[in-house]
């Protein structure tokens, strides 16, 4: 198994029952301690973030993940002081980024420890909130973000409310940019990782291979939660359906996500520069499309 690069799924599971009501249909609902009783999320992923590991997931060393997703961000965003919304923007990694480069930025994430840890993160305003129902006025953003929510929205439905709801408060000509994890991601970490070694783990990828359900009932802490994994013609067709231009669709980390010893390349100038350069060659190749753990979607508001 190559060593140095985390997997894209890493944080662990852990059950915070003092975070969780109960609602009528059986479906837990969140009530949380920053009144978020009206925001359903399901109680897996919940659990899955309450464990508080992601904040450390990007910050534990250069990640190609977050140093490519800057990079296309830098490409993509209105230059400073624009209005930025971070619509899942757990511990405030991007919006810290974001401010720290002149832009006024808004986070609002639905759990709280995200919520608590943005907040200590000072430089940026910060609420609960779901990407399904903002709170925020029309019109009042220059460029939304998307980073994460999608995974989770496991509904079309759910997914195109939050696409909608981000077009609704973006200016006309603002950009939505939205991550998703791309279809193949299980498959390439089960071979490149030996995950499918592991017990469960070739079911839970030929699952997410036919229908992009990903679910994990053994709750391995290896194995990511609840998530949906797009191909990029199923970005594409949500950010058309839920009326907004699409302008690109991109790999984010490509093929070099399971280069050995990646991590290690990223510390040295010369070699991150090149991996970078590398991506963004290949970027636009449709041949590429899948092979990446996520896939940055830039639509823009008619
Ligand atoms: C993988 S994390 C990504 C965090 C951060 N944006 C980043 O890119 O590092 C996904 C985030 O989406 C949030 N999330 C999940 N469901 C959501 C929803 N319905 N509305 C808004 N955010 C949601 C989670 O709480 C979590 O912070």
């Amino acid at each position: 198994m190559p060593e140095g690069t985390p997997p894209f799924w890493s944080a662990r599971s852990l059950w915070p029952g003092w975070l969780f009501g109960f609602a009528p249909g059986g479906q837990e609902v969140l009530q949380g301690r920053a009144n978020l009783s009206a925001v359903e999320i399901d109680a897996e992923i919940l659990a899955h973030y309450a464990e508080g590991l992601e904040h450390g997931r990007l910050t534990g060393g250069p990640s190609l993940e977050m140093l490519r997703t800057q990079v296309l961000l830098e490409r993509f965003l209105p230059v400073p002081p624009a209005r930025v919304l971070d619509v899942g923007g757990a511990s405030g990694l991007y919006a810290s980024w974001l401010a720290g480069r002149g832009y006024q930025v808004h986070l609002i994430d639905p759990v709280p420890l995200h919520i608590e840890q943005a907040a200590a993160a000072g430089g940026f305003s910060v609420a609960p909130g779901d990407a399904r129902d903002l709170a925020e006025a029309d019109s009042s953003y220059d460029a939304v973000l998307l980073l994460g929510p999608l995974y989770h929205l496991t509904r079309r439905a759910d997914r195109l409310r939050a696409l909608a709801e981000a077009r609704r408060v973006a200016r006309p000509g603002g950009v939505i940019a939205s991550a998703v994890i791309s279809r193949y991601a299980s498959t390439l970490d089960g071979f490149f990782r030996g995950f499918i070694d592991k017990p469960g783990f070739t079911a839970l990828m030929a699952e997410d291979l036919r229908t992009g359900q990903h679910r994990n009932p053994g709750r391995a802490p290896e194995f990511f939660t609840t998530a949906y994994f797009h191909s990029r013609d199923d970005i594409a067709g949500e950010i058309i359906a839920a009326g907004l231009q699409l302008h690109d669709v991109l790999p984010i980390e490509g093929p070099l996500h399971w280069a050995p010893g990646v991590q290690d390349r990223l510390a040295n100038p010369a070699q991150r520069q090149l991996i970078l350069d590398s991506l963004a060659a290949m970027e636009h190749d449709p041949s590429m499309a899948g092979a990446t753990a996520h896939l940055l979607a830039i639509g823009r508001r008619p």
